[in-house]
């Protein structure tokens, strides 16, 4: 097996080119080396768990990059599987958005069953990347929480946002559904203003049952269109599939997401490039009305 147990590597090229590349390409090598039935198992044992017990999880680290000029914007940014804050910070601080906070948090460690139970930094529980896959709502209103809980504390006029990539991604538009809805998963009410949601190289969870959530109230098709979310994927992702990132834009906008923008990008795979950082940037600096010229 020779698979990689880092999430992601950062080669720096001439082009100062930064490569993410996703902890998932181990994934494959890892679960084919589990003997299968050692591998239903953990998954079993996982799941009754998961019936009969109350998770608690506990969160990693956060990691703060401060505005260099004068702060208008605060963005949770949400690393993928097995990854931490620290990392998309480093990225982060580089970027030239002078007026955000960038808060990066780190995901709770946790059996992941896509893993066969092997436990990793994840946002949730994933058993597999398919529309058909149940979803684990519980893990996805504790994250929700978590982040919402974490823009809670900035000052009234900063406005908020989520981004995410991968697992990231896919948590970052979890919060942008509940935002709609004015609730968690759970029922509990939703408790800050989102105004930007960022999703690179990743799906929406619960996309099936989406469309009736929020038709069924004209205050959810309210906020639904008028939370501008930019999506990017690579058109050769093998993780996260493209076809899978543009389905997901397409269950958000029949919901009612109308001010969605896709960016499909020819040759990226499960990581993230400069163009496509560049994209981010000037996205969030119009849809945040973010001050100086770009
Ligand atoms: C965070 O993840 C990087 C790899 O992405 C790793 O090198 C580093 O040790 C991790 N840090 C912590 C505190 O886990």
């Amino acid at each position: 097996m020779n698979a990689r147990l880092d999430e992601h590597q950062i080669m720096s090229g001439k082009q100062e080119k930064a490569k993410y590349i996703f902890y998932f390409l181990a994934l494959g090598g890892l679960i084919c080396a589990l003997p299968r039935r050692q591998d239903n198992e953990s998954n079993k044992l996982f799941n009754g768990f998961c019936r009969t017990t109350r998770r608690t999880v506990e969160f990693g680290r956060t990691y703060v990059v401060k505005p260099k000029g004068r702060h208008q914007a605060t963005i949770v940014w949400l690393h993928g599987l097995g990854d931490n804050g620290s990392s998309w910070s480093q990225l982060l601080e580089k970027l030239a958005l002078p007026n955000i906070k960038w808060i990066c948090p780190s995901a709770p460690t946790r059996p992941v069953a896509i893993l066969g139970g092997f436990p990793r930094t994840a946002w949730f529980d994933v058993g597999e990347l398919s529309e058909d896959s149940p979803d684990d709502f519980e893990g996805l209103d504790a994250s929700a929480a978590h982040i919402a809980n974490l823009l809670s504390t900035e000052p009234a006029d900063i406005k908020l946002g989520i981004g995410g990539f991968s697992m990231g991604a896919a948590t970052a538009l979890y919060s942008a559904t509940c935002f709609a809805q004015g609730k968690y998963g759970n029922g509990i009410t939703y408790p800050v203003n989102l105004r930007a949601i960022v999703g690179l190289s990743g799906w929406l969870p619960g996309s099936r049952t989406l469309r009736n959530k929020i038709e069924g109230s004209h205050e959810a098709a309210r906020r639904a269109a008028s939370l501008p979310i930019l999506l990017c994927h690579g058109i050769c992702d093998d993780v996260v599939a493209h076809k899978f990132g543009e389905n997901s834009a397409q269950y958000l906008s029949l919901a009612g997401f109308r001010y969605l923008t896709f960016k499909s990008y020819d040759g990226l795979g499960h990581y993230t490039v400069p163009k496509e950082m560049d994209e981010v940037c000037n996205w969030l600096h119009g849809r945040l009305g973010l001050e100086g010229s770009r």
